[in-house]
């Protein structure tokens, strides 16, 4: 049951419409979820095939429209295809088609600049979009500017967490950060905590007030064992031997080409998209 006190969106990470009932059965509700290629390859129908490339995206057309059914109320994220040459135009055809497939979807960019590019088109004809892949406050910063003028809740932002954490930075840290350069800029963009990895992550992320957090289904299982609470006053978040990543004061009016995004985190997981979705095709 919903916990009354609750003001962030829970979503499930999962490309598998049957994790979505089954975080529905143990959660009872659901504000969205989202998906990429990466879990898309883990959805068990696909193993041991080969699609052509028509049919994959029929796959993942089938899948989004499941899981869209099951969660009328809420946002499914949906990928666009991109590896390291994929040009904004292409994103924008893409994003366009897959717009179409729901009622309720937000069109997952890679924030690097042909995403942004992208978000900047996408957002002007009125699409939803969620930027991902988001490791610096300086990538967060492009994405409010790159998509002004955008309604609260059309456009979301992705850090990812657990990625950072790999590497010894403290990903929610980065979480804490963008939250409070945009609430200083009373920022149109919404905060979706992505790469949340166990419950420590998604408890913070709930303290921090976060607008959105994306798990998969362990940790709402964890959740679940542990009562569906909120965490209290008295919560700490405890890590241990990760770098902090300290708060920048930026400027938000300044146009999104000023900002530096690069990032390696952003570069390698374009790549590994593009990998696991490459390898379902034949
Ligand atoms: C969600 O939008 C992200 O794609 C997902 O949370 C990434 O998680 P991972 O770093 O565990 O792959």
């Amino acid at each position: 049951m919903k916990p009354n006190n609750l003001a962030t969106k829970i979503f499930l990470d999962s490309g598998d419409p049957i994790e979505t009932k089954k975080t529905l059965e143990i959660l009872d509700f659901l504000d969205g979820q989202t998906t990429n290629p990466s879990l898309i390859a883990k959805n068990p129908q696909t193993a041991g095939k080969k699609f052509s490339k028509e049919e994959i995206y029929e796959f993942y057309k089938k899948v989004v429209k499941e899981i869209a059914l099951m969660i009328q109320q809420g946002s499914v994220s949906v990928e666009v295809y991109a590896d390291k040459n994929t040009k904004a135009e292409s994103m924008i055809v893409q994003g366009k088609e897959m717009f179409s497939w729901i009622p309720n979807a937000h069109i997952k960019l890679p924030t690097n600049t042909e995403g942004l590019k992208a978000a900047e088109s996408l957002v002007q004809d009125g699409l939803r979009v969620n930027m991902t892949l988001v490791f610096s406050q300086e990538q967060a910063a492009a994405v409010h500017a790159a998509t002004k003028g955008a309604n609260k809740g059309d456009v979301f932002v992705s850090p990812f967490v657990g990625r950072l954490d790999d590497r010894g930075e403290n990903g929610m840290d980065l979480i804490k950060n963008i939250i409070e350069m945009y609430k200083k800029a009373d920022s149109h963009v919404e905060v979706l905590a992505a790469s949340v990895r166990s419950l420590d992550h998604f408890m913070y992320s709930l303290q921090l007030g976060s607008d959105i957090i994306t798990a998969p289904l362990k940790v709402y299982q964890e959740w679940n064992e542990k009562g569906i609470k909120i965490p209290d006053a008295n919560y700490q978040y405890l890590f241990k031997n990760l770098i902090p990543m300290p708060y920048h004061e930026l400027d938000l009016s300044k146009s999104w080409q000023e900002f530096n995004i690069n990032h390696g985190l952003t570069d390698a997981g374009i790549e590994h998209f593009a990998k696991d979705w490459n390898n379902l095709i034949r």
